[in-house]
């Protein structure tokens, strides 16, 4: 029998990240099964169900037997109904075509396979800090020379673009940018955009632009997406999925909208790791784009209302200050007059508290000195959640 030995595994492995929030979610189930409440605000994912019309679509589509494989880059209709919805809510000119657009089981092994099929040995790579672990993990993984921008909370969770512009050069290969910003809320203004556009130009790298909070958006004035401005459309990569804005993480569903060339060479990653996504799940995708948009923003007025409460009481609380989050459902407040240690405050919120939060350095440095609370939870879930933390917090620097 073949032992097992760790030194057996490729020296690439040790550079992989992974996502604490799954940790957290474990440490909480451990304590729920111990009888004991635990709000869940750990996780990214809506906790509403997913709309009927979409269920019902993938049970139709199941019934009618689509349980073959499709083609790798996804099904031509719900390929024709991404581009068609994707150009249609960016205002794309010249839209984007079925060509342009690559399906995965979620956006993440979208991510994973448009910049593997981008990033070599070297290749300079610049994205911002704190982030979704994603990008780096995968960018280190390639072995690309990676350069991290801090976002910063005065300018509401934006980048320092003097600071980016010291960053690129002739030598990047792929910026990435996240609006709405998981894990700030922050949403990079159309200044912000234009001024990264130019730089993508001036200098010929590619902006892989990570919109999948795009349908979680608070302000007023509308969604602007880096892709539509001018020189942008062929040299932007815009990620976005069915996860966040139809609560239907559980399904996974994601999709990109990139030149074709890549778009051919991401359907071949996905040809050989995943083959395709499950047949009737993409039938659900058609529906949830062509089907009613109420839901959608049925949920974004109660996320709005959610975050308002949350915000406010978390201002209320000695210690704790937080910026009001324009996108996505996350909550970043400052505790660095309680601690720098991010994490040790997130453990002991849930082990005394019963509130399941992240630390803010699980993102990445800059994040030193915040939590992450995903407001994907009850009113009243939250209201049970502020108590608690204004009960714990003075605890917790007793200790
Ligand atoms: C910024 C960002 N991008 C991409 C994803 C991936 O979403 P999914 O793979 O569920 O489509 C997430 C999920 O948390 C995210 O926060």
């Amino acid at each position: 029998m073949l032992a097992v030995h760790e030194d057996r595994l490729a020296a690439g492995v040790a550079r992989l990240g992974s996502e604490n929030a799954f940790e957290v979610l474990a440490r909480a189930r451990a304590l729920e099964a111990q009888g004991r409440r635990v709000v869940h605000m750990e996780i990214g994912e809506p906790d509403f169900d997913t709309p009927e019309h979409i269920k019902k679509a993938a049970i139709d589509a199941l019934y009618d037997n689509h349980t073959h494989y499709t083609p790798s880059g996804g099904l031509p209709s719900l390929r024709e109904a991404i581009a068609e919805f994707a150009s249609r809510f960016r205002h794309m000119t010249p839209e984007w075509k079925a060509e342009n657009v690559v399906i995965g089981p979620g956006a993440k092994p979208v991510i994973w396979n448009t910049l593997s099929a981008l990033l070599e040995p070297g290749d300079e790579f610049v994205y911002f800090d704190p982030a979704y672990p994603a990008y780096a993990s995968c960018a280190s993984y390639h072995q690309a020379v990676i350069h991290a921008i801090p976002l910063l909370e005065a300018r509401n969770w934006r980048m320092d673009l003097n600071e980016l512009e010291r960053h690129v050069s002739e030598k990047t290969k792929v910026l990435v940018i996240n609006s709405p910003h998981n894990p700030t809320g922050g949403v990079l203004t159309k200044g912000d955009l234009e001024r990264i556009a130019q730089l993508a130009q001036r200098y010929d790298f590619l902006v892989l632009a990570d919109e999948i909070y795009s349908h979680n958006y608070y302000l007023d004035s509308e969604y602007i997406s880096i892709a539509s401005l001018p020189g942008m459309r062929d040299r932007t990569i815009v990620v976005d999925g069915f996860s966040k804005a139809y609560a239907m993480t559980g399904w996974r569903l994601g999709y990109a909208l990139m030149p074709e060339y890549l778009a051919r060479t991401v359907t071949l990653f996905n040809n050989n790791t995943f083959s395709c996504v499950a047949t009737f799940v993409q039938t659900a995708g058609i529906a949830a784009l062509t089907g009613p948009s109420e839901p959608v923003t049925r949920m974004n007025e109660i996320f709005r209302q959610r975050r308002d409460r949350l915000v406010e009481g978390l201002n209320a609380i000695p210690g704790i200050s937080c910026t009001l989050p324009e996108g996505a459902f996350y909550a970043f407040p400052n505790i660095t007059t309680i601690t720098h240690d991010d994490r040790a405050l997130a453990k002991f919120l849930l082990e005394e508290g019963g509130v399941a939060c992240g630390g803010g350095s699980s993102f990445g440095p800059a994040g030193k000195g915040y939590l992450r609370f995903s407001y994907a939870a009850s009113l009243e879930d939250i209201d049970w959640a502020l108590e608690s933390i204004a009960q714990t917090v003075p605890k917790f620097t007793k200790t």
